[in-house]
């Protein structure tokens, strides 16, 4: 678990509590005994009985008398949580998960926090679980990242262009939503190590007169989702390989584009493979054409010249994947067909 050392100095205080409490209950129970036989042994076994004075003046006077024995115990309850006998052992780092200690010392956003933005409208990277609780490989490992720094996980969801521009500002310590590592983008941000493949793939409706990826260029219009490289792709000149602005429309979501597919109002969506295959999966009469559109890289983006949070990064990375962590949480979400 990854507790924070307050916490387990507040666990020791506790500790230290109920340890008084114990103590002062013990106590009491001894001496209750003890001050039974010292005051009236015989009456109470020739009787039974005592008078009200004489019960209620024993009851103080063991009630002092425990009081201050656990009070002596205590102290030295208190003496040895402290090191009475030598220095104080350090709290143990915040458990990374298995690994070597990391003790965090990367400056982020907010302190013992690693706010990453991103878009959840992105499966199975992204998205919204049905309890409104953020899911996702991205958000996983994300997660799992955070923890070996020491670190407590912020989603921090906002659209694509948004989670881009966070990172870049220092608004978000990473941006971590099936990002694509191109030229322009690394001269604004710095890249971890590449996490994934992602394709960009072209859905259509079944019975499309859009075949391959050539005939794109006959497409009416195109839909992408606003800021990803295939708005990017798509919109370029026909010279660079695009189909020019007016026949691309960027939506706010790839989800809100393949609405406008399934509704007719475009001819065919550009986007990532793994969320077109989970919304062709989730809608009728849709199919991703065989050829592929672009193969690019994704990675985690930092502020341009964090080496220091980008170097953190790319080592709890690397751990992830050595000890398996990474393929497990990709193979949770990604079933191999
Ligand atoms: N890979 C594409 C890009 O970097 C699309 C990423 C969209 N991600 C998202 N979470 N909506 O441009």
């Amino acid at each position: 678990m990854c507790v924070p050392s307050f916490v387990h100095e507040r666990i020791n205080i506790h500790h230290t509590m109920n340890k008084l409490k114990y103590n002062l209950e013990f106590v009491e129970f001894a001496l209750a005994f003890l001050v039974n036989q010292v005051y009236n042994p015989v009456q109470i076994s020739a009787s039974g009985k005592r008078t009200d004075k004489e019960t209620s003046e024993m009851r103080k006077f063991t009630k002092y008398l425990a009081l201050a024995l656990a009070v002596m115990l205590c102290l030295g309850a208190l003496a040895g949580c402290t090191g009475g006998k030598g220095p104080v052992e350090p709290t143990q780092p915040a458990d990374n998960g298995g690994n070597d200690p990391v003790v965090s010392t990367v400056k982020t956003v907010e302190a013992g926090k690693l706010h990453m933005s991103t878009n959840a409208a992105f499966p199975p990277y992204e998205m919204l679980a049905d309890d409104g609780s953020f899911e996702g490989i991205d958000v996983e490992v994300a997660a799992a990242i955070a923890k070996k720094l020491g670190l407590e996980l912020v989603v921090d969801d906002m659209g694509f262009d948004a989670a881009l521009t966070a990172v870049q500002t220092g608004k978000s310590d990473i941006a971590m939503a099936g990002i694509t590592v191109t030229d322009e983008r690394k001269e604004v941000m710095d890249f971890s190590d590449s996490y994934a493949t992602g394709i960009q793939v072209v859905i259509v409706k079944e019975g499309s007169p859009i075949e391959t990826v050539d005939d794109l260029a006959n497409a009416q219009m195109i839909g992408c989702q606003k800021a990803t490289t295939g708005y990017i792709y798509c919109s370029d000149t026909p010279e660079n390989g695009g189909y020019g602005e007016d026949h691309v429309t960027a939506y706010e979501t790839g989800a809100l584009a393949v609405m406008a597919l399934v509704n007719g109002q475009i001819d065919a969506v550009v986007i990532d493979n793994e969320p077109a295959k989970s919304y062709v999966a989730a809608n009728e009469g849709l199919k991703i054409l065989d050829t592929e559109f672009a193969v690019e890289d994704y990675a985690i983006a930092v502020g341009k010249g964090n080496s220091e949070l980008l170097d953190a990064v790319n080592k709890a990375m690397a751990e992830l994947k050595a000890d398996g962590t990474f393929q497990s949480i990709v193979d949770n979400y990604i079933k191999a067909e």
